[in-house]
């Protein structure tokens, strides 16, 4: 199969297409491309990984499509949401999923080895985990050591030559200190604007008003 081809057209209009997509369908592509590369490399089926699995889609989807290549039975997700975990489980029977913290080292290294250690839009939670209600907003220092901590206890899944995919597509690029202007269609965004700023937990937003009403 090639990263275009019909296959992955069909399946994302049958399968996949209705859920919400945050580059889901990149996600999958690239691994799908990565499993077709090394599984003649190695000389047993692979075994996935996915940390922060939620429903399964991501690890679920290329274990059904990559079956002859993949082992089901001894590939695993993990996610703390336990309603995450039991969808998982109704959707994607074939594989274990279990419900536990991705920080917690000692769960991680009591999976095993994997071929392929996935982290799918996943980091900017164990980030924002670390929202301090002392500051207000999230604990930047804190925050980093968890994603390092995370990262390194999911490298350590791997089977020695083992690939670990890193994927998180939320965050736009750029200064978070920089400002924006912005400009609303109509007086109602502008007041859902307001409701955003003043719930939004991880990061205090400023704002100052223009003369015209429908910029800040
Ligand atoms: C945006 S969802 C992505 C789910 C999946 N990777 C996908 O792309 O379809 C992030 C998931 O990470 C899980 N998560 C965040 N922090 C976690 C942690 N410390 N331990 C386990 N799961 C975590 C959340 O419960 C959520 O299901």
């Amino acid at each position: 199969m090639t990263k275009n081809d019909s296959f992955w057209d069909l399946y994302w209009e049958m399968r996949l297409k209705p859920m919400e997509n945050l580059g889901k369908r990149d996600a999958i592509l690239a691994v799908s491309d990565l499993i077709r590369l090394i599984a003649p490399q190695v000389d047993h089926p692979l075994r996935l990984l996915e940390l922060g699995c939620g429903e399964g889609q991501i690890i679920g989807t290329l274990l059904e499509a990559h079956a002859q290549l993949c082992s089901c039975e001894r590939s695993v997700g993990v996610d703390y949401d336990a309603r995450s975990v039991a969808q998982c489980r109704k959707d994607f029977p074939g594989f274990g999923c279990i419900e536990g913290d991705i920080t917690d080292r000692d769960l991680l290294a009591s999976l095993g080895k994997f071929d392929i250690v996935l982290l799918v839009n996943a980091l900017h939670e164990v980030f924002s985990d670390s929202y301090s209600t002392e500051l207000g907003e999230i604990d930047v220092a804190a925050g980093k050591q968890r994603v390092k901590q995370a990262v390194g206890s999911a490298a350590g899944c791997l089977e020695p030559g083992g690939w670990l995919v890193l994927f998180d597509g939320l965050e736009p690029a750029g200064d978070p200190q920089q400002n924006l202007r912005i400009r609303f269609r109509d007086l109602d965004v502008r007041q859902d604007f307001e409701k955003f700023v003043e719930q939004y937990q991880p990061f205090h937003i400023t704002y100052r008003q223009n003369e015209d009403p429908l910029c800040v």
